[in-house]
This record gives structure tokens, C-alpha cells and sequence, in this order.
């Protein structure tokens, strides 16, 4: 059973309405900088964004494309690099380094002369390629807040961009397995660069995580002409076709029938220092193979970091990880090796609310060569094909998974899964077009659950949709204690990504309200007490745009938020754009649409939402 907490302190903001336009909107009394944009300059002597006049060389020196997961890791003056204890340490909430990735590229956004949809996702020179492949992976950028709100700082040491140029190392039980060998790469442990950077999540000791999702869409290539056949069911498993864009008819790593390993070196976690510029990210195979949304930890002094992740693919599953050895505060060198040793497992979600972690571990009942797998590393490697052996509970598509500091609990986003034909209690609508999500309960009490157990409870916390609706398959569910808790505008559809401010309430990104007829955005709301479940709505962006990465700063006055593919629509293109926010430009040489992070903070100061 679950004990619920005491109420927390109401969200007291005014709420903002269902809308669609151009622009985006919040509640009054907030403002909103726009902090960084597609395209702005990360050093000095960089100059403002020229679309026309970008190389490879100057994207590589800017703010990528659609950004998604934001952390913000705190600075301390009087520290240097290196010094991560002491930035953490400092909670500073005015100046910090804002860590974000940049998921995947549009080119028929990003370059003028797309002429239609057929076009839209297929690059057509080798130089587009090289643009798009610097505009991917991940930015650390030191922000502080001034006088005239939040800035970049562009001479800052720490200021650095991460592309599918950046050499990475391969770490934890698969590196060096025959499997991740490639032309480029007989060791099986160096790999250049990152993709489909999607959600991601922080460590205590002063690293980054963050996830390679939709990695199979930058392979092209038919598996079918693959002929190892575990192979090609690995490759078809992750979307790759034909079909997909053509990065490898210009670089022939992503054609898989020049390189059929080069897929099984994305689709893992990458753990990175943005206090050490000069660090090498390392790409963690504990953490299991697949469209990885993102891993938030859980550390108590003295027990074993838990981290939870999803699969965001329809019918996929929810991860946890344990660490063979314990987090000791202040142990950096210890703490760093905590990821790399430890048991992956994948949850089972039971009818009757209970739920088991199923371990990914080479031999263990259906994990053996009679099925296919040689190691640990093959468990690692094809770890969806493992977990569906071992009987975990296929999920409505798994977004962020984080755990609310202040109750303990485990929050599952499960965007939607329009192919689920059989529902269960943890998947309870068939065609489920407006997601839902999930709490997980460990076992103890209140703030101190044991994250580390073989088993739990679950809840269904709300379903998305509209409460009137009168397709029991779309109708939504909140505040159950609570009835009538919400206004017009509190509900949503597809939960996507989460946080927690410092007082324990919920924030919901979205992606996919548009289907519903209104803008994506944050809808707040608390986890305990009668308005448990209670949504408001907080943040609605311009059209086209999803939101992602809600982050606060320690102290919960900013949130920072990503507005990812503004303006992506039915015929929207470079040329002739839906719009062109943020700039709203309207000169001849206007600027395109560009996927932008905001910070958003009270007028008076006081923390977001209270
Ligand atoms: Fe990249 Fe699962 O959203
Ligand atoms: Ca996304
Ligand atoms: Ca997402
Ligand atoms: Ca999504």
C-alpha cells in the first residue's frame, strides 16, 4: 500500500487557457527570456545567426536543433573545473551551466529549398549532412541572471558543443564485444558521437545523462539484406529501413550495409562532465540498449543508486537499474564507477497493482544460448528482445520516469499507444490516444521508500484526455479525491517529459495536444493531498512545438523549458514557414523558425508556481 503524505503547498499561479496560435503564453506576473536559439553563437567573435552562411564549422560553435532535455548544473565562483563537489555544493540559482541536447535535425526547416513533404527528411548534399550532424548531440552553455534576465555567457572556459563528431568511449559490461566492431573501430570501445539525444538526467556527482532515442532514423540501409539474422531483427526492431533518410549515401557509417554494427553503438546512455571541457563522454552499456527517453537516479548515502528509465516506443518496457555498490557522498571516484557495474531489470506491471523487476542477467531463465544470446553483452545489446522473453509488461509508450524527492514515489510518463489492441491495468485503454501515468511505490514509508526492492505497488496516477469526453477510450481521469478539482483548461494528452519543483509538485511537458485542438505545455500539479492529481495549466508554446526538459534551478524560481520544432506543420518549410517564432522576423532575409529554451520566472522573484 501506498500512505500518502500531507498536502503540499497549492500551486497558487493563474492558470492560463486552452489556446493555438503563433506565440507562446503564461500566466501573469511571469516572464519568459528567450535564452537561447538555434543557431546563437556559444563563443565570442561568433557573430548573430546567418542561415544562409552556415557550415558545419560554424553550427559546431553554436546552439544546435531542436533541443529537448535541460539540466542545470550550478557554478561557484570561487571554483574551477574540475571542482564539482564544490559548483553542486553551492546551489547557486543565478548562475549555472545549462547542459542541453539537441534531439534531431529537420532539414526542410533548416535549409531553404525543400519543396515538399516527399523531400522533407532527406538531405540532399553531403554539406546538409555535415550541417545536421553538428547541430545534434548536446550543448553546455554558462547562463547567469542578470540585471535584464537570464544571458548566455559567451566567454566562458565551460561553453561546449557535443555533434556526432565528438569522440566518445564505450564503457561497462558490452564495450569491446565483437558485436560493437566496426571498420572505423576494431576495439569496440571509441565511437564518434551521439544522436537522438532525447531526455536524460543528473548524477551527485556532477554528470550529465542523457539518452540516444530515435537513433535508428539516422541509419539507412535494408536489413533484410543483413545477413546475420539476429542482426537484421536488431536493425528492423529500431526502425531502420530503406526508406530513411539518406546521412549514408554522404557518410557511409549510417548505411548498414557498409557498416551493420555501426546501430549497435547508439542506443545507449551517455554520461558526460560539463565541468571538465576537456572530458571525454562515455556511453554506459549498463544502462541497457534501446530508445532510451531518459535515467533519473536515485542516491541515498550508504545504499545502491537506483535509476529509472523508459523505452519510448509502443508496447516497450520500464527499466530500472541497481548499482552493485553503494553511493558515498563526497567519494567522486568511487561515485563515477557506480553506473558501470550492476543489474539492469524490466518491470512487470501485475493486475492486481503489485509489480516485479525482471533482472536482465545472462543465464537467467530464458537468457541463455538457446535463444540467442552469447553473454552479457548480447542481454545489453538486444535488451528489448530480453525483457519481452522475461515477461515484462508491455507499456504505452515509456517517456520520463523521475521520482518525487519529496514523497518518494516514481512517476511513469506513457505518452499514448494507438496499436495497443488489449488493454491490462497498467495499460487499461486500447488505442490509447491520450497517454496516461503510472506511480510506482516501493516499499516503506513515506520519503524513504526502498528503491532497491525486488518488488513494488503501482497506481494509475491520471489518465490523459478530456474528463467530458464520450469515447470511454479518450476520457481523462484527475483528482480523484477530489472531483470537479479542475478547470476547463486543466487537462491534457500525452504526457511526455517530468520534473519536480523543490515542494514536490509535478510538471507535465506535452506532446501531442494539438491532436485535441490546443497547444502543447506544462500543466502543474501536486501528488498528495486533495488536489493530488489536480492539474492547471502553466505554459502553452507557438504551434507546431512540443515542450520539453522542465528544469528548475535549486532554489525553484527559474524553469527553464525547451520549445522543440516550432512551426512544424503540414507544408511548413524554410521557404514558407507556418511562422517564425521566436524572432518573428519579417525582413526580406527573414529568420526561420527556431526551436529556442526559455527561462521563466516571477516578476517578484518567489518560486515558480507558489
Ligand atoms: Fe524524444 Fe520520447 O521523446
Ligand atoms: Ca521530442
Ligand atoms: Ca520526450
Ligand atoms: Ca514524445
Amino acid at each position: 500500500g501506498r500512505d500518502s503524505g500531507k498536502a503540499q503547498a497549492a500551486l497558487s499561479f493563474s492558470e492560463i487557457p486552452h489556446g493555438l496560435d503563433h506565440r507562446h503564453h503564461l500566466p501573469e506576473g511571469y516572464r519568459a527570456d528567450i535564452l537561447l536559439r538555434w543557431g546563437d553563437p556559444l563563443h565570442p567573435g561568433e557573430g548573430d545567426f546567418d542561415p544562409a552562411g552556415l557550415s558545419a564549422e560554424t553550427q559546431a560553435k553554436r546552439f544546435g536543433y531542436n533541443n529537448d532535455f535541460i539540466a542545470f548544473m550550478p557554478l561557484d565562483s570561487a571554483a574551477g573545473p574540475g571542482e564539482n563537489a564544490r559548483h553542486l555544493a553551492s546551489g547557486n540559482s543565478r548562475r549555472g551551466l545549462l547542459c542541453v541536447n539537441h534531439e534531431y535535425t529537420q532539414p526542410h526547416l533548416m535549409f531553404p529549398g525543400y519543396r515538399d513533404e516527399a523531400s522533407a527528411t532527406r538531405s540532399v548534399s553531403a554539406e546538409h549532412v555535415a550541417i545536421e550532424q553538428a547541430a545534434c548531440g548536446h550543448a553546455i552553455t554558462e547562463v547567469e541572471k542578470t540585471a535584464d534576465g537570464w544571458q548566455p555567457v559567451l566567454q566562458s572556459p565551460y561553453n561546449r558543443r557535443i555533434t556526432l563528431a565528438t569522440p566518445m568511449l564505450i564503457v561497462g559490461p558490452a564495450a569491446g564485444d565483437q558485436r560493437l566492431r566496426t571498420r572505423d573501430d576494431p576495439t569496440g570501445t571509441r565511437v564518434s558521437g551521439t544522436v537522438g539525444n532525447c531526455a536524460g538526467g543528473k548524477t551527485p556527482w556532477g554528470t550529465v545523462l542523457i539518452a540516444e532515442e530515435g537513433f535508428g532514423g539516422a541509419f539507412q540501409g535494408d536489413p533484410d539484406n543483413i545477413a546475420d539474422p539476429v542482426e537484421a531483427l536488431n536493425h528492423h526492431h529500431f526502425g531502420i529501413s530503406a526508406g530513411n533518410r539518406n546521412w549514408g549515401e554522404h557518410d557511409s557509417r549510417f548505411d548498414i550495409e557498409h557498416e551493420p554494427q555501426e546501430p549497435n553503438r547508439f542506443g545507449w546512455m551517455v554520461e558526460l562532465d560539463p565541468y571538465d571541457p576537456a572530458s571525454t563522454p562515455r556511453k554506459l552499456t549498463s544502462l541497457g540498449r534501446f530508445q532510451h527517453e531518459g535515467f533519473t537516479l536515485v542516491c541515498k548515502p550508504g545504499q545502491p543508486v537506483v535509476a529509472y528509465g523508459g523505452d519510448d516506443d509502443e508496447h516497450q518496457f520500464v527499466y530500472r537499474f541497481v548499482s552493485r555498490h553503494s553511493y558515498l557522498p563526497g567519494r567522486d571516484q568511487h561515485n563515477r564507477a557506480l553506473l558501470l557495474d550492476g543489474t539492469l531489470f524490466a518491470g512487470q506491471f501485475n493486475d492486481d497493482g503489485s509489480g516485479r523487476w525482471l533482472p536482465l542477467a545472462f543465464g537467467h531463465g530464458p537468457l541463455t544460448p538457446e535463444n540467442g544470446f552469447r553473454n552479457q553483452a548480447d542481454v545489453l545489446i538486444d535488451a528489448r528482445r530480453a525483457a519481452a522473453l522475461l515477461g515484462a509488461t508491455p507499456m504505452d509508450r515509456p517517456e520520463d520516469v523521475e521520482t518525487n524527492p519529496v514523497n518518494d514515489c516514481t512517476y511513469v510518463m506513457l505518452t499514448k499507444n494507438k496499436r495497443r489492441t488489449t488493454a491490462d491495468a497498467a495499460n487499461p485503454r486500447p488505442k490509447n490516444a491520450t497517454g496516461h501515468v503510472v506511480e510506482i511505490v516501493p516499499p516503506g514509508a513515506y520519503g524513504r521508500r526502498d528503491h532497491a526492492s525486488a518488488t513494488f505497488q503501482w497506481n494509475t496516477f491520471l489518465l490523459g484526455g478530456n474528463p467530458n469526453a464520450e469515447d470511454p477510450r479518450l476520457r481523462g481521469a484527475y483528482g480523484q479525491q477530489s472531483p470537479g478539482a479542475i478547470s476547463a483548461h486543466g487537462w491534457f494528452a500525452n504526457p511526455d517529459n517530468v520534473a519536480f519543483d523543490p515542494r514536490g509538485n509535478m510538471w507535465v511537458a506535452t506532446d501531442g495536444c494539438e491532436d485535441f485542438g490546443f497547444h502543447d505545455g506544462l500543466w502543474a500539479m501536486a501528488t498528495e493531498g486533495e488536489l493530488r492529481a489536480a492539474p492547471r495549466h502553466f505554459f502553452g508554446c507557438p504551434q507546431g512545438a512540443e515542450v520539453c526538459g522542465p528544469e528548475f534551478t535549486p532554489d525553484g524560481s527559474t524553469l527553464f523549458v525547451s520549445v522543440q520544432h516550432p512551426a512544424d506543420a503540414r507544408h511548413s518549410t524554410f521557404d514558407k514557414p507556418l511562422h517564425r517564432w521566436p524572432d518573428n522576423d519579417t525582413k526580406k532575409a527573414a529568420l526561420p523558425p527556431r526551436p529556442s529554451v526559455l527561462a521563466i520566472y516571477r516578476a517578484d522573484g518567489k518560486p515558480v508556481g507558489s
